[in-house]
């Protein structure tokens, strides 16, 4: 499964993970401009009518939410219903027209309606009651800040009445990926255009003019107007489609939604192939445009339909709808989207091409999938109430994929990956000072999109594997089930979810697992032992990855389950919930806390302790996770000074006799991220590093080989492919020779020359060792490849090659027509790998900053991306200054937390290199990976 991205701000190097990063780093929202206030229409309304304000501060803060007063939502006095809504694309001048319809409940006496409106022209309005107009031109006010228009009519509408509003207007298609808009692919020669839609988080309201809230549920009608020869496709299935505009065109009408949030409507025009699988109780389709071959879509299909039948078992809750689409779409700023019956991705995450795609996107598609489909309960029918609740979403969704694909291919053993994948993703940001609760205050639409990140994900994830395990798999699912069945169609908030836990299984779930949602951070536990009563002393800390903790950041004391592992098996039952306590261990000579790594904290053994364990891992007394974990912690440590990192060398020295992968993916993972942090040190260093790496991997990496059978496990093809990148990248010159002389093969015609496998690492091998030739075939390869999948491939690895005028190619190729913006972060991810590579890039960046700013203004996902990747490579104080300098004079807003966090993560390599730059020499010295420099 997918390292969350945030894990790059370790500058996790790419050639050492099959799977590298492919989603946008962060995900946020275009800041609207900043407009001045229109004075309010409302002054003058008559007390007795709910005025804007009250009616806002009544909306805030309902009983027992985590919200927060100044929160920015639309006034309660009407409530939507129903939506009929027509929208007709222009192909022609990529705009399209629409007509909403929105039955309306009236909740107070009032005389004006406010819902939520971006970038839309509004053409009229029309406010009917009881079935007849009470006003057919309504003074409309817009204001751009809050995204709203309020439409403001003389008659009042009586609490209690229904009331219709309808409005006319028009939208542009825009090249955003955010709201409806415009999608290309090539077709002889020729771009073509799809219209597609976004709406998560907040960008419904880029779409069409609606109550933009999740708890504002109600019931659409949609119709689409278009060429007769284009597919139609919306949430639900096809009423009836007629000819309209004397049979120049055909408008399609679905069938009337479920109760759901606008966030998760959906619809799509253009020309489509599709296939169809009836292996599941209502049809499933995957559509895909026609440059795509539709067939690369059967894995998906397949997968879906068993996942669907699995999940109606697992939540004993039939999929309410009458089909699924699941739609590749060639402009996507996510990798995927759930929309109710209309699942939406990036065409690499759902179109696979067994034959020439590797192990790794085989699993990102299978976690993407069930993903999607997860959400279709989790999210679409149960809904949280407000986004401060996001991670009741992506959380579980996030942990129900892995533990449906666990049950698909328990080959996979992805609860092993999860160990060095999720949990690290969210150990790793929530060590910065800069991270925040899983539960987080929202206020604005700009600050919804960047907590999309690894803390909503990965730690909402880790939360729910740590509960899970504690009460027990079969009693969770049974809380989840009564949670689903209760609040189905409604919304939610994390209190609903730990009730129905405790209701379940008798536990005071809440107390124990509220602090872990509410607080920022996790502990640090240091271990002391006396062998004279045979226990050991454990003190919990706030664990921070720059290692300057202040009393006041370390006042949560968390409950932690330890997961104490000793002779005897696991003792599950014990929690440490004070700063300090004292346990009983049978017997010394073998411990280790936090079995399996469930629990949500590290662990800092003695240096001798430390050994013991590496010991006990190499006499198999470990589990796979317990040996990966084990190794996580001790780099984690290593920067952040809590341990030395000559005992992270030391002990990954010992390991080289490991036989799994997860293990070894965890141990180059920790090396990289040192070589990372020592990026601008000495050449001396770096080459004698270097060369313990390949000291490292390469025996191994020789002995399992880098040729691929029928026969090899799903693990044992990404267990090869990790250690022949790994030990090219290190410089084994048998490995680049190897690669070498693939390549030749492969640009000589033989493509297969190349197992997919290795394809990346081939390219990034005879990148880093050539020249201009090799450069040209990659980029030939980008150019000309048949799939999403190869194309990106070598788009990644371009910025590999150090040449200085190679790595302007690659800049300038960045910003070029060639690489659609979904996927400007690719070719500026490979220069990570260089010195040259990371400093043009930021200067690139700084004089390219307008450009990016105004061409990803409504993708800011992928400029927090951008900023984050140019920025969290540097290790020092004049690098930090400069970015800081550089961004003080811009509105950061919508990537002010990547851009923070960014700046995190130098000033916690400033610090490692401060406290071990001589640790790390004397041990290169000492193992003559160095020569003394004295
Ligand atoms: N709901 C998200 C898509 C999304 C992300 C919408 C950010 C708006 C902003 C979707 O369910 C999701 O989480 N997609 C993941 C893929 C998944 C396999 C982790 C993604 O796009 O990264
Ligand atoms: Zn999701």
């Amino acid at each position: 499964m997918r390292r969350f991205s945030s894990r790059v701000l370790q500058a996790r190097p790419p050639l050492l993970s099959a799977r590298a990063p492919l989603l946008p780093l962060f995900r946020s929202l275009r800041a609207p401009t900043k407009t001045i206030r229109p004075p309010s229409p409302f002054s003058y309304s008559p007390t007795r009518f709910c005025s804007y304000r009250m009616c806002r501060s009544r909306r805030d803060g309902p009983s027992g939410s985590t919200n927060t007063p100044s929160r920015e939502v639309l006034p309660t006095n009407v409530k939507p219903v129903h939506y009929d809504l027509t929208l007709e694309p222009n192909f022609d001048n990529f705009t399209y027209d629409g007509t909403v319809v929105i039955d309306l409940q009236v909740a107070e006496d009032t005389n004006f309606v406010s819902l939520n409106s971006h970038e839309i022209d509004i053409h009229s309005a029309v406010v009917s009651a009881k079935g007849s107009v009470i006003e057919s031109k309504p003074e409309i006010s817009l204001n751009k800040d809050e995204q709203t228009a309020t439409i403001k009519f003389s008659q009042a509408l009586a609490a209690g009445s229904d009331a219709q509003l309808k409005l006319t207007f028009t939208g542009t298609l825009n090249d955003q990926m955010a709201g409806f808009y415009r999608s290309s692919y090539q077709q002889n020669g020729e771009t073509k255009y799809i219209a597609s839609s976004q709406m998560e988080p907040t960008d419904a309201r880029r779409a069409f003019p609606c109550f933009d809230e999740p708890a504002l549920k109600a019931k659409f009608t949609v119709t689409l107007v278009a060429d007769k020869s284009m597919t139609c496709l919306g949430n639900m299935d096809v009423a009836s489609e007629t000819d309209v505009q004397g049979g120049a065109k055909k408008a399609v009408k679905f069938n009337t939604s479920p109760l759901m949030s606008t966030y998760l409507v959906a619809f799509i025009v253009g020309h489509l192939n599709h296939i169809e699988t009836t292996n599941f109780r209502v049809p499933i389709r995957v559509y895909a445009t026609p440059d795509q071959d539709i067939e690369h879509g059967r894995f998906s299909l397949e997968l879906a339909a068993k996942t669907l039948a699995f999940y109606e078992k697992a939540f004993d809750s039939e999929f309410p709808l009458p089909k699924m689409d699941m739609v590749a779409v060639p402009d996507f700023s996510a990798g995927a989207m759930e929309n109710w019956g209309l699942i939406t991705y990036r065409i690499v995450d759902v179109l696979l091409d067994e034959k020439t795609s590797g192990a790794s996107r085989k699993e990102r598609i299978a976690e993407t999938v069930q993903h999607e489909l997860a959400h279709q309960w989790f999210g679409n029918l149960v809904t949280m109430d407000f986004w401060d609740g996001l991670w009741l979403n992506e959380g579980f969704a996030t942990w129900m994929s892995w533990y449906s694909c666990n049950a698909f291919y328990p080959e996979w053993k992805v609860w092993q990956t999860y160990v060095i994948d999720s949990l690290q993703g969210a150990l790793s940001l929530d060590s910065l000072r800069s991270s925040h609760p899983i539960e987080v205050p929202v206020q604005r639409a700009d600050d919804i999109n960047q907590i999309f990140d690894a803390i909503s994900y990965s730690k909402g994830s880790s939360v729910l594997r740590m509960i899970s395990k504690y009460l027990g798999e079969d009693v969770f699912l049974q809380g989840i089930r009564n949670y689903l069945r209760k609040h189905a169609y409604g919304n939610t908030q994390t209190g609903d979810l730990w009730a129905a836990l405790a209701d379940v299984s008798g536990k005071p779930v809440q107390t124990v697992m509220d602090i872990w949602t509410k607080n920022v951070g996790f502990p640090v536990i240091s271990v002391t032992e006396n062998a004279a009563s045979s226990s050991i002393q454990l003190k919990q800390n706030r664990f921070l990855r720059t290692g300057d903790v202040r009393p006041e950041e370390d006042t949560t004391l968390y409950p932690v389950i330890l997961g104490l592992r000793t002779k005897e098996g696991v003792n599950e039952g014990v929690m440490l919930t004070e700063r300090e306590k004292e346990f009983q261990v049978p017997d010394l000579d073998f411990y280790k806390l936090n079995a399996d790594h469930s629990s949500i904290y590290r662990t800092s053994y003695t240096p001798e302790r430390l050994k013991k364990l590496g010991e006990a891992a190499k006499e198999g007394h470990l589990t796979v996770e317990d040996r990966a974990g084990m190794i996580a912690d001790s780099g984690a440590l290593a920067a952040s000074g809590y341990q030395r990192t000559s005992g992270l060398l030391s002990l990954v020295q010992g390991l080289d006799a490991e036989s799994e992968f997860v293990v070894w993916n965890e141990m180059l993972t920790r090396i990289g991220t040192l070589r990372a942090a020592w990026m601008f040190e000495d050449g001396q260093t770096k080459d004698a590093l270097k060369a313990f790496h390949r000291s490292l991997v390469s025996a191994k990496a020789h002995e399992l080989g880098w040729e691929f059978s029928e026969n090899d496990g799903h693990v044992l093809q990404q267990f090869k492919a990790l250690m022949f990148g790994s030990a090219g990248s290190a410089g084994d010159p048998v490995i680049v020779k190897a690669a070498q002389d693939m390549f030749e093969r492969f640009a000589a015609g033989d493509i297969a020359a190349i197992h997919p496998n290795i394809r990346g690492s081939v390219f990034n091998i005879v990148l880093k060792n050539g020249g201009a030739k090799e450069y040209d075939i990659v980029l030939g390869r980008f150019r000309s490849a048949p799939t999403s999948d190869e194309k990106t491939t070598a788009l990644r690895c371009l910025g590999v090659a150090e040449d200085p005028a190679l790595i302007q190619r690659t800049l300038n190729l960045a910003l070029s027509d060639e690489v659609k913006n979904q996927d400007i972060y690719m070719p500026l991810g490979g220069l990570g790998r260089h010195p040259e590579g990371i400093k043009a890039r930021w200067a690139w960046m700084q004089s390219n900053w307008d450009t990016l700013d105004k061409s990803l203004s409504a993708a800011l996902s992928i400029l927090s991306a951008v900023v984050q990747l140019t920025t969290a490579s540097f290790s020092s104080d004049a690098q930090l200054k400069e970015v800081q300098d550089f961004f003080a004079t811009k509105d950061t807003k919508g990537f002010d937390r990547a851009l923070s966090q960014s700046q995190d993560a130098i000033r916690a390599k400033i610090n490692w290199l401060q406290r071990d730059r001589a640790d790390v020499e004397t041990w290169l010295s000492n193992n003559r990976y160095l020569q003394s420099k004295l």
